[in-house]
């Protein structure tokens, strides 16, 4: 059985992860407003991965005899600056979600769940791939910062990430 702080904690995560499709969603519509469709598929297919996410919590909360809660999801920020400020602006919330992801399992750990602890431990994993994936990609807007040609080589290279359940994916 989960505490109410931990139950509190959960749903507050499940929220996250569902304003971060809501904010990959609205990057995906700047980047398709940019002409740029390859980068506006790797965001789409990343706010479906964070459907699953928040998917992932529901799921916990259901099964280790918790209440699900549905909390209030803010409006994302829809413009941006460059492609380069819209991925800053990504790895800045994924920073964010890696600390919460850490609370959380310092919160687990507190209250001796194992259950969520094991749970949570697939995200801590998760969290250090999210990071990467944006550094990754803003290491080549800045390396083809001014040139067209490389931005448009980045679009065709974004354009291939296909959406992979994470039961698929081995989670
Ligand atoms: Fe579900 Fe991008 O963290």
């Amino acid at each position: 059985m989960l505490s109410q702080k931990l139950q509190d904690a959960l749903n507050e995560q499940m929220k996250n992860e569902f304003f971060s499709a809501y904010l990959y969603m609205a990057m995906a519509g700047y980047f398709q407003n940019e002409d740029l469709p390859g980068i506006a598929n790797w965001m789409r297919v990343q706010a479906l991965e964070e459907m699953t996410h928040g998917e992932m919590f529901f799921k916990f909360l259901c099964d280790a005899g918790g209440r699900t809660n549905l909390l209030p999801v803010d409006g994302p920020q829809n413009e941006y600056k460059s492609p380069l400020d819209a991925f800053e602006y990504g790895l800045n919330h994924e920073q964010f979600v890696t600390d919460r992801i850490g609370k959380l399992m310092d919160l687990a750990r507190a209250e001796s769940s194992h259950a969520a602890q094991i749970f949570l431990q697939w995200f801590v994993t998760e969290q250090v791939e999210e990071e990467a994936n944006f550094s990754l990609i803003i290491k080549k807007l800045k390396r083809v910062e001014g040139d067209g040609r490389g931005l448009l080589m980045i679009d065709q290279e974004l354009a291939q990430r296909v959406f992979v359940p994470p039961a698929a994916a081995g989670a």
